[in-house]
């Protein structure tokens, strides 16, 4: 036997019994807390990004580069919290969402380097405010699709009217080139109706792509640790010393005079 409703006695059933004071103050109640860690997240990222960006100036200050190209951040949406939850098979409280769900909060830091990625991790993993929870070197040790980052699991403080509170942040730091290859990847894996040995094909292929993409990040930090070198920068001084200037004269004094200024000034 078939037990059916219309749709005219499904919405009445919903209106009479869903709709209703009680219902509405309990979703109110139980949204509450939800919101709540929601916008502590939300304030943990705003910490973690600062901190970043504060390094990144300093740099700037230090050594006249930057070696942040971008910061980017998200809050895992309500249906990834709640596919992991049962993936994972979380109890169903905040509290053990909070303990087992590490990367409800997520910054990805981009640098121009991949050296770049080890001296922010260090620089970050120093303060003294920053709890870490759990690192993650997978550009030591590349995941099996060739997939390269460093993650840190970390906990970070947020202040609250009255009491200080701990966040989960999972941060991922990766130069520009990884970062590319992570894109693509995740763009062409996540795309419907491949077929299952083309698939298999298509990892292969990216994987290799993953070499070669790490190999061109080697050769442009060497290129890199080439030109700041204190050898060549003496090159570079020695070549102009040795310039021919093709006048002589007063004009020609002031000229030279004018230059060795400002390299001067430069120098400062
Ligand atoms: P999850 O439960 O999926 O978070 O896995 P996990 O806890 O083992 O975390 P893992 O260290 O594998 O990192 C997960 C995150 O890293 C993902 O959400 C992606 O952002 C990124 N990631 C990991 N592996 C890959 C990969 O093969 N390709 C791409 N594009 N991203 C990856
Ligand atoms: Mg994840």
């Amino acid at each position: 036997m078939q037990v059916g409703f219309t749709n005219d006695q499904m919405e009445k059933f919903i209106r009479d019994n869903l709709f209703s004071d009680e219902v509405i103050d309990t979703i109110s109640e139980n949204m509450l807390p939800i919101e709540s860690l929601m916008a502590y997240y939300r304030c943990a990222i705003m910490q973690v990004e600062t901190k970043f960006k504060v390094l990144d100036e300093q740099f700037s200050l230090q050594y006249d580069r930057n070696p942040i190209e971008t910061i980017k951040s998200r809050i895992k949406s309500m249906e990834g919290i709640i596919k992991k939850v049962r993936r994972k098979n979380v109890a169903l409280s905040l509290e053990a969402i909070e303990a087992e769900i590490k990367d409800i909060a997520g910054v990805r830091v981009v640098c121009s380097f991949p050296e770049d990625i080890y001296l922010l991790a260090d620089c970050f993993l120093q303060q003294d405010d920053i709890r870490l929870i759990e690192m993650k070197d997978y550009i030591k040790h590349p995941k099996e699709s060739g997939y390269r980052s460093l993650h840190l699991i970390v906990e970070v403080p947020i202040f609250l009217e009255n009491e200080k509170k701990m966040m989960k942040v999972e941060i991922q730091i990766r130069s520009l080139a990884m970062d590319f290859w992570a894109s693509q990847e995740h763009k062409i894996r996540y795309k419907k109706n491949i077929p299952e040995d083309e698939r298999e094909r298509l990892a292969v292929e990216l994987k290799e792509i993953a070499e070669e993409v790490a190999a061109i990040d080697g050769r442009m930090s060497e290129i890199r640790a080439r030109i700041n070198s204190p050898e060549y920068q003496e090159q570079v001084n020695a070549s102009k010393r040795n310039l021919v200037f093709p006048f002589s004269g007063p004009i020609a004094r002031e000229i030279l005079d004018s230059i060795e200024a400002e390299e001067e000034d430069e120098e400062e």
